[in-house]
């Protein structure tokens, strides 16, 4: 079997009739310094942000390890989120381009585990973009239920 060999199919992935009837979950690994801040704008400003996210604070989203994400997954996830700072912000120099590669790896290997990788989104988010924060979780949240 060749690594280029998708064990899934990402246009018909098969769910059971309980998982297309319940609400989504989707976690969001959120860096405290610039997307927690850029979430709790949001919530101040009263932007709508969806029901079904889950929040996970941490320090740096280097800091979320890949089988951070996967246990995510393990434990019913239905998509998961990791939101940094932009390139250059990160308080800890690199957390954020290591969690960007970090993430370009497990895009590539969620098929491999029969997960779809549409179900994992990496971006971005300053403390300044709460209304980018609430259109990407909305957008996230009903792209995850189409799946
Ligand atoms: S401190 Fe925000 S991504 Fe590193």
């Amino acid at each position: 079997m060749s690594c280029q060999t998708s064990p899934i199919d990402l246009k018909q992935p098969a769910i059971s009739d309980e998982r297309a009837t319940r609400p989504v979950k989707v976690v969001a690994f959120l860096c405290t310094w610039c997307s927690y801040a850029g979430a709790d704008k949001a919530g101040a400003g009263q932007l709508p942000v969806p029901s079904e996210l889950s929040v996970i604070r941490v320090m740096c989203s280097g800091r979320v390890e890949p089988a951070l994400i996967l246990e995510a997954f393990q434990k019913g996830a239905d998509g998961v989120m990791v939101l940094a700072c932009h390139p250059g912000d990160c308080h800890y120099k690199e957390g954020n381009l290591r969690a960007f590669c970090r993430g370009e790896l497990l895009e590539r290997m969620l098929p491999q585990l029969g997960i779809n990788p549409l179900r994992f989104s990496f971006a971005y988010v300053s403390a300044a973009e709460a209304e980018k924060f609430s259109q990407m979780t909305r957008d996230f949240v009903a792209k995850v239920s189409q799946i």
